[in-house]
């Protein structure tokens, strides 16, 4: 039997209008590189990824810019209308590489706090699984149900997670599952599309520092967690 290999896919083709800059969120500055460049720093420290693919907008000036870009193990991919086109067409850039049950980690470009520890807690945990699955947080705090601005009801949180990445999926399920999904917009993450072929994912818990930098604010707290890791 051929050696299962890992992959890696990062969706960096957003705009990111929240963060309300002069540039994608992916290139501001953090800790004296940009966002984007921290997190393929983070995926190349793992040191598991037979290659990373990046989809990157067409009408992007900064990618070609940055070191990373040429790096021997990252390979540049066109980025699409919505996140899963995206990721979908950086999984059809390996296509000559990858083999089915191949893994691929699907991992933010605006998730620059990611730690190896992570990553390889993620693929320990599902490497024998059947479907794969993501990271996720449990929530700390009530929740509730809301309508305008009334309390409708107490959410379980025990049966509540919020969804981080890495989503690690078998290479030939995900692409399929993406490609039956395409053009549905409820896709906001990989796993949604393995949920809409009926199948379970699982949950493994990750570390609340793998913030996703969405709004000006997040910027100072992902350089505090990027001091404190050190
Ligand atoms: O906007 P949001 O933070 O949810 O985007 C999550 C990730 O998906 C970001 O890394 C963003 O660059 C990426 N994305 C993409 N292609 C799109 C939209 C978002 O690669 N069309």
């Amino acid at each position: 039997m051929t050696q299962v290999k890992i992959w890696a896919v990062v969706p960096a083709a957003g705009v990111g209008k929240r963060m309300q800059a002069d540039r994608p969120k992916q290139y501001l500055p953090l800790v004296g590189k940009t966002v984007l460049e921290q997190t393929i720093n983070r995926l190349l420290q793992a040191d598991v990824f037979s290659a990373i693919a990046v989809a990157i907008s067409k009408e992007d000036p900064y990618w070609p810019e940055l070191e990373c870009s040429k790096h021997k193990k990252v390979v540049t991919a066109a980025g699409g209308k919505e996140r899963a086109d995206s990721v979908l067409s950086a999984l059809k850039s390996l296509t000559e590489r990858a083999s089915d049950n191949d893994w691929v980690l699907v991992h933010d470009a605006a998730r620059p706090c990611l730690t190896s520890a992570d990553i390889h807690y993620l693929i320990g945990s599902l490497k024998d699984d059947a479907v794969g699955g993501i990271l996720a947080l449990s929530s700390h705090d009530t929740l509730k149900n809301v309508e305008g601005i009334n309390i409708t009801e107490t959410i379980d949180r025990s049966v509540i997670w919020r969804v981080l990445t890495p989503q690690m999926f078998r290479y030939g399920m995900l692409k399929s599952a993406l490609e039956a999904a395409e053009g549905n917009s409820v896709i906001t993450d990989e796993a949604s599309a393995l949920e809409m072929q009926g199948l379970q994912p699982k949950i493994v818990e990750g570390r609340p520092d793998n913030i996703k930098i969405t709004r000006p604010e997040d910027l100072a707290l992902a350089q505090f967690y990027m001091e404190q890791q050190q």
